[in-house]
């Protein structure tokens, strides 16, 4: 049986025929936790079985120095004197044996004129008596037992530290309004049953717990990619750009890739970079006559190109992917806006892409593009750089360097470093470029029209921000969901205007 249920049942039939004064008495004489039984009598006064009185007393209490006393089972002067041989010692040969025990054990053993130090060219500390009687292993062992001492006795362990008072609680106890050998049983809740038979007239019902805590609230919680995410929409909102649909993780290979320009050989369409879809393996939903000039400026060119002299292939182009980059969405945005007439715009996404690359500690299969575009007439690379002062500026990015970089789709192409002051160094932070003839003029663009682009990672700001050095750890089944429920907000350190 549960032993905490049998001291219940005890500690009942006791009160039925009896009361009790002194918790702790009761305790001790029935050989059980203080602590425990005050838990018992809790738990009985909430029926009103009991009734208890507190009242506030003092104790003595055995100090550290003293428990070890009483575990060795002699005093530092009864250990001191033991340590003695017949033809004596030095005080340090007593104090390597004993160490502070030594000391201490010293002072009081000559106190109790147990033992004397004869002088000379090394002073020995000798014994002087035969026998010796313990009396602070004594006193102390008293006092754990609960016995009172003479106050002579009690002061001189009082000055050595060996006692302290403390306080202590005990509990008179008898027989509550309520009293009965056995806990009824208590309802929580009233039910549909009691309310049929009438049951709930009599029944008896448990307290309302008005300061019980509420359970946590499970889930509704952002995680740190939304927090940045949404950063970086007001940022784009703030510098009047509009959001894309990016509701199309599936896509065609003609619109991520060959509306781009991008040709039928490059390796990234190669199945190592590339996820392809088995159902619905293909897709041929494209404007036929946008597929036709896409292909000859992919065969022969135009526009002033001379295209890449190959034979461009429909089935490649119908092949379902994951698409995998936004950029295929801002070739959707600029088809479409050319079919509806061209006017300049500012256009922005973020949103997911997948990549069949090697898993590691930095790179995952799938991951957040953030992407702007940009598209008038006569824009300029100055432009492009300019803006992308301005954009990265407002993410608390001051210092850019630019490289020149090759994308199938642009021309000229920039990636984008910036000085990391914790890191020490430059480091790549995105990829932009001016869209090529060849991609925009077959969609129905007019030729003046210029359209500048750039894109960088949600991750790499993220974890940036939030202090994530393994990208495990911020997507994918290894999360720590605590993570999610405790990340702070996101706040960009955007610097003063000068
Ligand atoms: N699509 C490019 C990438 O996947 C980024 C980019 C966007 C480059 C726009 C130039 C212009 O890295």
């Amino acid at each position: 049986a549960d032993p905490k249920q049998e001291m219940e049942k005890a500690l009942l039939i006791f009160l039925q025929s009896s009361a009790i004064e002194n918790s702790r008495e009761y305790a001790e004489t029935n050989g059980i936790e203080h602590n425990d039984l005050v838990g018992i009598l809790k738990s009985l006064l909430s029926y009103e079985m009991v009734a208890a009185k507190e009242t506030d007393s003092v104790r003595w209490a055995l100090s550290a120095e003293a428990k070890g006393f009483v575990d060795a089972n002699a005093s530092a002067e009864a250990q001191t004197f033991l340590a003695i041989p017949g033809e004596g010692i030095s005080l340090n040969d007593l104090k390597a044996v004993l160490g502070k025990t030594a000391e201490v054990g010293f002072k009081q053993g000559m106190v109790n004129k147990w033992f004397e130090l004869v002088k000379g060219s090394n002073p020995l500390v000798m014994r002087k008596v035969d026998t010796i009687k313990d009396e602070c292993l004594e006193n102390l062992k008293a006092i754990a037992a609960g016995a009172t001492l003479a106050p002579a006795e009690e002061k001189k362990l009082k000055q050595r530290k060996l006692i302290s008072q403390e306080k202590c609680k005990y509990y008179a106890v008898e027989k509550g309004s309520k009293f009965a050998l056995e806990k009824p049983k208590l309802y929580t809740d009233l039910n549909a049953e009691m309310m049929k038979d009438g049951s709930w007239k009599t029944a008896a019902f448990k307290n309302y717990n008005y300061s019980a805590l509420g359970k946590p609230t499970e889930g509704g919680h952002l995680h740190p990619l939304l927090k940045v995410r949404k950063e970086f929409r007001e940022i784009f909102f703030a510098m009047g750009f509009e959001e894309m649909p990016t509701n199309r993780y599936v896509e065609n290979s003609f619109w991520n890739f060959d509306a781009l320009f991008q040709p039928q050989q490059h390796p990234a369409r190669d199945a190592h970079d590339t996820f392809f879809m088995t159902t619905p393996q293909t897709s041929d939903t494209f404007p036929p006559d946008y597929l036709e000039r896409v292909r000859t400026t992919h065969e022969t060119g135009g526009y002033g190109s001379i295209g890449y002299n190959y034979d461009w292939s429909l089935a490649e182009a119908k092949k379902n992917i994951m698409r995998t980059h936004t950029t295929a969405v801002s070739s959707r945005m600029l088809y479409k806006m050319a079919q509806e007439g061209f006017k300049p715009a500012k256009y922005f996404s973020i949103d997911r892409v997948f990549r069949n690359e090697a898993v590691d500690r930095t790179h995952l299969a799938e991951f957040h593009q953030i992407e702007g575009v940009i598209c008038d007439r006569g824009l300029t690379l100055g432009h492009l750089i300019g803006i992308l002062h301005e954009f990265f500026r407002r993410l608390g990015i001051t210092q850019l360097k630019f490289k020149p970089a090759f994308n199938p789709y642009t021309e000229p192409s920039m990636e984008i470093f910036s000085y990391h002051p914790k890191l020490k160094k430059w480091v790549e932070v995105g990829n932009s470029g001016m869209f090529r003839p060849e991609m925009l003029e077959p969609m129905g663009l007019p030729p003046d029209v210029t359209v500048i682009a750039w894109g960088l990672s949600l991750e790499r700001p993220t974890m940036i921000l939030y202090d994530i050095d393994n990208i495990r750890d911020l997507f994918g089944h290894k999360v720590n969901l605590g993570l999610v429920r405790a990340n702070p907000i996101c706040r960009l350190q955007i610097p003063n205007e000068a």
